[in-house]
């Protein structure tokens, strides 16, 4: 397919003036840890490379630990040498450090507070400028309201000389409902709504906003659309690693279905299914999908979460060649866990466009790839005409390649050439690699972009959130009731996951995709 980014294209003027950030300062909490270092630093300097920094934005970063803002610099370049989308030169990167400061303190210290408030005061001076300013909540979960509540003590919750004040959230935003609803009533007590951002990286994944674009930028998918046409969709995202760098101890008190499904894939599900929006405005485009997700049928007693459900745990295994321990020996998770690192749901939309059509969701690591993907399979052409059709790949499927190789595909049959009239699945397909000749850039980079620019569209509302959690809770529960049988399956290291996922799909008639 070619493509043409310029001309007549109708996002194009939605695009450009959505990305347009305003100088400010970025305050990450929690700025020595993991996400810091190897997403959002790398990002900012990225971001920086292509000019898309306001030139006047700085970086403040504050965590615990008795440091100088050179020797954080210093380390920091170290993670952006591995971690960089476009490399790392350290000539750009002498001029790029001189954004970062370190602020020491405890996330419980007032005195660090408004030692920031004079900080924040003296750059804004220097700066010349509104006194606008994006604070990061990077830390682990327990710290965010000893954060919010100093925050506000400090009167830093609110813009100084006419600017703004946000806050971004990462995830995980809560463990079930009941948690979910204190954090966001925490946040909410300290920042609008307006001013809040829940970070879910996937909607900043360029494939994932083409979801959108490929619905209502085409005429021809659309009248397609719905239960008439469409047979079932599948959501697959599939990791080949286990419990890296130490990784378990958060894991094991989560699981696949927080960690992934409560989030990221109910995310992508509702850009599948959700209703057009009127217009591209964020909370037009959230609407639509707060109400897919609160369509999503609730599993009401533990026999339905057992029919619908199946969880599992990888056991010692080879993942292409590499030979891998089973979950309950990974480091830091308990060698008894009941924790999931394998998930698979069939999930129905009660909507009059998905009555009775399967929304397939599964999710596992250690699996043979990493691979994320969104297969629409559409319903089999109603009158066989001819006599040899293949066994396989008889019915259309429209393909979201989310990552990697990123793009989308459509399957259909072809005549094979020759005399015979015999028939082959084919593929037509479009490539991000090779369509627009440049990298995408990643999802961290497009979100604090969006982050500063104002633009909300890309990050998860409160009420979505909740209504995930809504349909996930009835499943933990499940999981968890005392006297329930043990409903874990296991399957080896480098499998496609445990037998029970294939016949979840052998009792539809159906079967996964292949990868
Ligand atoms: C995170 C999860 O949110 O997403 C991880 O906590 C997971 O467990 C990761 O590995 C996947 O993100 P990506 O962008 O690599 O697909």
């Amino acid at each position: 397919m070619s493509t043409d980014v310029t001309a007549d294209n109708p996002f194009r003027d939605e695009f450009l003036t959505r990305l347009s950030p305003e100088p400010c300062t970025l305050v990450i909490f929690g700025a020595t840890g993991d996400l810091t270092h190897k997403l959002l630093i790398p990002a900012l300097y990225n971001l920086a490379l292509d000019g898309e920094l306001p030139p006047t934005l700085k970086v403040v970063a504050f965590a615990r630990r008795e440091k100088t803002s050179d020797e954080i610099r210093a380390e920091f370049a170290g993670s952006n040498l591995k971690q960089s989308r476009q490399g790392h030169s350290s000539e750009f990167w002498a001029g790029f450090q001189e954004r970062i400061i370190y602020h020491q303190s405890e996330f419980g210290d007032a005195a660090g507070y408004a030692s920031l408030s004079r900080l924040l005061a003296e750059l804004d001076a220097a700066r010349g400028g509104a006194g606008n300013r994006l604070f990061y909540l990077a830390s682990a979960p327990d710290n965010f309201e000893e954060i919010l509540s100093h925050l506000k003590e400090a009167g830093l919750n609110e813009g100084c000389h006419g600017g703004w004040a946000r806050i971004i959230v990462e995830k995980p935003i809560g463990k079930d409902l009941a948690s979910a609803e204190r954090l966001n009533n925490m946040v909410a007590a300290v920042f609008a709504e307006k001013n809040t951002y829940r970070i879910d990286h996937y909607l900043g994944k360029e494939t994932a906003q083409n979801i959108i674009v490929t619905r209502f930028g085409n005429s021809i998918f659309e009248p397609l659309w719905n239960r008439n046409y469409i047979d079932h969709v599948q959501i697959t995202c599939a990791e080949n690693f286990g419990m890296t760098g130490g990784r378990g101890a958060y894991y094991d008190k989560a699981g696949a279905l927080r960690d992934m499904v409560q989030n990221h894939l109910l995310q992508l599900l509702s850009l599948i299914a959700m209703e057009p929006p009127t217009d591209l405005s964020a909370d037009s485009v959230r609407d639509e999908k707060v109400k897919a997700l609160r369509a999503l049928r609730k599993f009401t007693t533990v026999e339905e979460v057992a029919q619908n459900v199946v969880r599992g745990q990888y056991v010692a295994g080879s993942v292409n060649g590499r030979s891998a321990v089973g979950y309950r020996e990974e480091d830091r998770v308990n060698p008894d866990s009941q924790t999931e690192c394998y998930v698979a749901v069939r999930a129905f939309i009660d909507t009059w466009r998905w009555q009775g059509v399967p929304f397939y969701i599964r999710v596992g690591k250690q699996l043979p790839k990493k691979a994320t993907e969104i297969s629409v399979h559409f319903r089999r052409a109603p009158h066989v005409l001819f006599q040899t059709l293949p066994a396989r790949g008889r019915s259309n499927v429209l393909v979201f390649r989310i990552q990697p190789d990123e793009g989308v595909s459509l399957r259909m049959l072809g005549k094979v050439p020759g005399l015979a009239m015999r028939m082959e699945p084919v593929k037509m397909d479009f490539r991000y690699a090779t369509s627009f000749g440049k990298a995408s850039p990643f999802a961290y980079e497009r979100l604090l972009l969006d982050a500063m620019a104002g633009d909300a569209t890309l990050f998860a509302r409160r009420d979505e959130v909740e209504n995930a959690w809504h349909f996930i809770d009835p499943i933990e529960q499940a999981w968890h009731q005392a006297g329930q049988p043990p409903t874990m399956t296991t399957y080896p290291a480098g499998s496609w996951g445990p037998a029970e996922a294939d016949e979840l799909m052998e009792r539809d008639g159906r079967s996964w995709r292949r990868i």
